[in-house]
């Protein structure tokens, strides 16, 4: 018999900790659409991992890139150095980003990310002598990750209340949820895009223009439960930032690498941001690797404002471009371009919508929402437990149907890898259509 597995000294991240070492779920391999538990049973893929697998686990060619790198050069300093993957991996996703974003700055994750975006913005604007913006604008119920930029341009009370006044100069739009107004809708949602108006008309009126740096959201609100941008609403930032000279950050983290059909949410919408932040997909998760795709005009003033042979921006990290995450970048958009990922996202979003829309009139079901393959489905929760309704059908989901999901307060998130198949839609819904009718 093995010796049973000690849990006691791994403290787990956003994880309700004791429940979970009480009676532990453990994945000890994963393949295409299916993670394989310690006791030997296949469990559907219902979040690609946690939004981040898109070409499904351990894609053999992703696999063995990165084999092949460690085998040839573990480590390469990036900082007055360089080895060629890195410029190589950059050149890759250049090759997929919106045109004009095309110069590209590497860290290991999403935080990483939105706090490297926040920084440049803060900085480009130093760099051009307008250190006047120094505001940071983002919105309630975003999430941009743990870093401290993150939590404070984010929206989510959890992730702020504990830490501390955070970053000074913030403040947030209101996040464009209306259920009583567009309660399961398909795609965008009607109703409204207004919600943009008051960027300009309450915050911009309240701070004035000339001291706001930067404007940052997820063009869908992935982590607090599928917020749909309604239609027209992101065209409307975009032209506000616009008119005042603010720069748009797309936090692309979920979005990015053919969530939504296409390589980013900005080619979706045709709206085209300043900066894209991107990590999980862009590896598809098999190394830590963020970046911030930056349009030109941005890189190029910083090069032009330091004096010659001196350094023109002071931010990055030991393990910026590392050389296995870079060899992971370059394969992984290979596989999405060889594979015809993302146009296969596009070409099974509206079986995904069927099936998501097929639980509406399910007991406790008051909205689902969807775009791409990304579906949210909110409940009702139980008076004075909130969050408690969605987890035990995660329960239920994982020991009695097979299905990975997951859930956020009351809504249960879905975003399976890229890869599946019409009959794995099928399961995954039927899956928690089964443990809803028989709640
Ligand atoms: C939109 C968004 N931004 C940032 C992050 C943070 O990414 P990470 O967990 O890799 O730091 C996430 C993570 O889910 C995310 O969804």
């Amino acid at each position: 018999m093995s010796t049973p597995l000690n849990t006691e000294h791994f403290w787990m991240p956003f994880s309700a900790n004791r429940q979970f070492k009480s009676k532990p779920r453990l994945m000890v391999a994963a393949e295409g659409m299916h993670y394989t538990t310690d006791d030997g049973r296949k469990i559907l893929d219902g979040t690609a991992g946690l939004w981040c697998v898109n070409a499904g686990h351990s894609h053999p060619k992703i696999v063995s890139a990165i084999q092949q790198q460690a085998a040839k050069m573990d480590f390469a300093p990036t900082f007055q150095m360089g080895h060629p993957l890195a410029f190589e991996a950059a050149t890759a996703l250049v090759s997929i980003s919106p045109s004009g974003l095309n110069r590209v700055f590497f860290c290991n994750d999403g935080s990483e990310g939105v706090d490297t975006a926040l920084k440049i913005a803060l900085a480009y604007h130093r760099v051009r002598g307008d250190g006047m913006r120094h505001r940071l604008i983002g919105r309630e119920r975003g999430y941009h990750g743990v870093g401290f930029g993150g939590i404070s341009v984010g929206g989510i009370a959890g992730n702020r209340k504990h830490f501390g006044p955070a970053l000074p100069a913030v403040d947030h739009l209101r996040h464009p949820l209306n259920i009583a107004k567009n309660a399961f809708s398909r795609g965008l949602p009607e109703h409204g895009a207004e919600m943009a108006d008051e960027l300009e008309q309450r915050l911009l009126a309240l701070h004035d223009p000339s001291t706001v740096a930067a404007v940052i959201v997820e063009p869908l609100q992935g982590s607090t439960g599928v917020i749909l941008p309604p239609k027209g609403y992101l065209q409307k930032l975009r032209s506000i930032c616009d008119k005042y000279g603010i720069l748009l950050i797309f936090d692309e983290v979920i979005t990015g690498f053919g969530r939504l059909g296409n390589a980013f949410a900005a080619d979706h919408f045709d709206v085209v941001p300043d900066m894209i932040v991107c990590a999980k997909g862009l590896t598809n998760a098999a190394v830590p690797m963020g970046a911030v795709i930056v349009k030109q005009e941005i890189h190029d003033a910083f090069m032009s404002a330091a004096p010659e042979n001196t350094i023109e921006f002071f931010h990055g990290y030991t393990y910026t471009a590392h050389p296995l995450a870079c060899a992971a970048a370059i394969a992984t958009i290979d596989v999405y371009k060889e594979q015809k990922l993302f146009e296969r996202a596009a070409d099974h979003a509206s079986y995904f919508e069927d099936a998501a829309h097929s639980l509406k009139g399910l007991p406790f079901v008051k909205d689902v929402r969807n775009l791409g393959l990304v579906c949210g489905i909110e409940l009702e929760s139980i008076p004075g437990k909130p969050g408690s309704r969605a987890f035990d059908v995660f329960l239920k989901c994982f020991w009695e149907q097979g299905v990975l999901i997951r859930t956020t307060g009351d809504i249960i998130a879905l975003s399976p890898p890229l890869i599946i198949e019409k009959q794995q839609i099928d399961q995954l819904f039927g899956s928690i259509a089964n443990v809803l009718k028989a709640q």
